[in-house]
């Protein structure tokens, strides 16, 4: 670990727990510390470069430090920062709605707001509940969940999403659903760039959005093994060659920001294709 990263390695591992991380990985995979985002680069405290090819997790779909989101931040500031929405309206949330408006399907529709995904989901469920509740019929409290759904982590969330990795230590808080099953990808026609070898079983990819599927064999889709973690050798690929892979389990994905170049994303699937032939090398 390079001098200029160690001390905030350091500082960090002794004050914070990351989510969605078993945190004693940092004992031996330390964490990178970002000193600045660029468009599709994070930088490191020493000028490491790393190409985000899983956009945060989603949070960063227009590259960072986007410069046209960058000047509208300040001028919203020194406008108005924030206004209750209860008894109160402003200019920015009428644009907004009027502009989802023009996106959703006709007919009477409304926008109502919550600051991230989970929230959205606990807000839809009420809502659901409460719609039906107006209808005389109090007795509907179950939700359908589809296989293998994912839905955020609040205890609503968790509850209406289907992994048992995320859900099943919290089993006793979460209200009860119904399972049905969800469209299984894994049988539709196979990708095209990197699906003829013998441990990718799977390639999908919908907008700018693509997964890869890590099997034992491509013919049987066994699952590799969980203990062997070859995603997380995709990943430390992509961090000694300086792109950012997360892969989930062995779903090895790649969600760059918008602003990506056609070279960029080259590279991009340079590292990540590389990566995985060195995860299912032996
Ligand atoms: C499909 C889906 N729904 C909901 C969420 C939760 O969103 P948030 O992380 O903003 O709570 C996520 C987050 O990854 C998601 O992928």
């Amino acid at each position: 670990m390079a001098m200029g990263n160690q001390e905030y390695v350091q500082r960090d591992l002794s004050v914070v727990w990351h989510p969605c991380t078993q945190m004693k990985d940092h004992q031996w995979l330390p964490t990178i510390p970002i000193r600045r985002g660029d468009g599709v680069w994070l930088e490191d405290f020493v000028g490491k470069r790393y190409l985000d090819a899983i956009n945060p997790w989603w949070v960063d779909l227009f590259g960072h430090r986007n410069p046209h989101i960058n000047a509208a931040l300040p001028e919203q500031l020194g406008t108005l920062e924030q206004v209750k929405l209860a008894g109160f309206t402003h200019q920015a949330v009428i644009e907004l709605s009027e502009q989802l408006m023009r996106m959703t399907p006709a007919g009477p529709s409304f926008c109502f707001y919550a600051d991230n995904g989970s929230s959205a989901i606990e807000i839809a469920l009420r809502m659901s509940f409460h719609y039906w509740l107006t209808q005389g019929r109090p007795e509907k409290t179950r939700f359908i969940t589809l296989q293998n759904s994912y839905h955020g982590e609040n205890l609503a969330a968790l509850a209406v999403g289907n992994l048992k990795l995320y859900k099943s230590t919290y089993g006793p808080l979460l209200t009860d659903t119904i399972e049905a099953p969800s469209p299984d990808c894994y049988y539709r026609a196979p990708g095209e760039y990197c699906a003829e070898h013998p441990n990718v079983a799977d390639v999908r990819q919908t907008g700018m959005i693509t997964a890869i599927e890590l099997a034992k064999h491509r013919d049987t889709r066994e699952p590799l093994p969980g203990q062997e973690r070859r995603g997380l050798r995709v990943y430390q690929h992509g961090l000694r060659n300086g792109a950012l892979l997360r892969p989930l389990g062995n779903v090895v994905y790649f969600i760059p920001p918008y602003v990506i170049t056609e070279q960029q994303i080259q590279t991009m699937t340079r590292v990540g294709w590389e990566g995985i032939l060195c995860a299912v090398q032996d």
